[in-house]
């Protein structure tokens, strides 16, 4: 039985792929520039690109499950190649977004939505994880933090859980090797409600000296954003930043998979000041 990981390359995906090396599992990670992948000897590799359906017969041959990045161009393809190649079983890196009642009109809610739905009207089984914002999203503040300069942030009282990503990879190797968590969806989020601005102070306290905070105007954010986003998905996010100003993020960690509490942002930090 081999597990392929789409994604190897990155924090949740080498993070599964690390987990299930350790437990002894076959494996096959991919990637769309496999010659970049870091991998321990004798995990093979092989070129994905999930918006390309070409890649799909090559990387899915003999493989039986599959942790997958969302991508919904191409997914039906995927699927229909899944199944050919008798998969059994799909673990989905999705996102909170798709939780939304109205998550087909929000472009972030739809990337993964529409996945989400391919892959449950297949006839593969599948577990979905739907993580809130990643606790890895403060590396946004580095080059700033770096340089002394003031961290930019629209909407820095946004309430989020921001959650550890260790604690998805946790989950997603539970769902790749415990049959209990066929057909789950389960939401992750980090143990309690926390702002923008007090995830910046928690750093500045680890550091041991002020971070400035520099709200952005919504139409900065959508300029600077833009940079290194594609901009429906920074619309989207502004919105959502905009409407976790009003309370407390929602808690649903998964501590009912793991049976140990939800990582806490300090030890994210503490695990990345460096
Ligand atoms: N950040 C958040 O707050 C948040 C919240 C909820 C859900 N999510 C979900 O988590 C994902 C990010 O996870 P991460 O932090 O582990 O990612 P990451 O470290 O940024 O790495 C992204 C990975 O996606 C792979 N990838 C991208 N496009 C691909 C494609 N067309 N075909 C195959 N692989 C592709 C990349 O593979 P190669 O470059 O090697 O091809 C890379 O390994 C988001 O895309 C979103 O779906 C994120």
């Amino acid at each position: 039985m081999t597990t392929l990981i789409t994604g190897a390359r990155g924090n949740v995906g080498g993070g599964v792929l690390r987990r299930l090396h350790a437990a002894g599992h076959a494996l096959r990670a991919s990637s769309r520039e496999p010659g970049r992948l870091d991998v321990p000897e004798g995990i093979e590799t092989v070129l994905l690109d999930l918006a390309e359906p070409d890649t799909f017969e090559s990387a899915l041959r003999g493989i039986t499950q599959v942790f997958l990045y969302a991508e919904p161009e191409g997914v039906d393809e995927f699927v229909g190649a899944a199944e050919a190649a008798g998969v059994k079983h799909i673990v989905l890196l999705s996102s909170s977004a798709a939780l939304s009642p109205t998550a087909l009109e929000d472009p972030l809610g739809r990337h993964h939505i529409l996945v989400e739905r391919a892959l449950l009207a297949s006839s593969i089984s599948t577990t979905l994880l739907r993580p809130d914002a990643f606790a890895g999203n403060a590396f946004g503040w580095l080059d700033a933090i770096r340089s002394g300069g003031p961290v930019e942030q629209a909407y820095p009282d946004a309430n989020v859980a921001p959650v550890h990503e260790d604690d998805i990879a946790d989950v997603a190797a539970a769902a790749l090797t415990e049959d209990w968590l066929v057909g789950h969806a389960i939401t992750l989020t980090g143990p309690r409600s926390i702002s923008l601005r007090e995830q910046i102070t928690i750093v500045a306290g680890r550091l041991g000296r002020d971070i400035a905070i520099h709200e952005l105007t919504r139409a900065e954010a959508e300029e600077k954003m833009a940079r290194y986003m594609p901009a429906e998905f920074v619309a989207s996010l502004l919105d959502f930043w905009a409407g976790a100003v009003a309370g407390p993020a929602p808690i649903s960690d998964a501590e009912w998979v793991t049976c140990k509490p939800a990582r806490t942002f300090e030890q994210w930090v503490e695990e990345h000041i460096h």
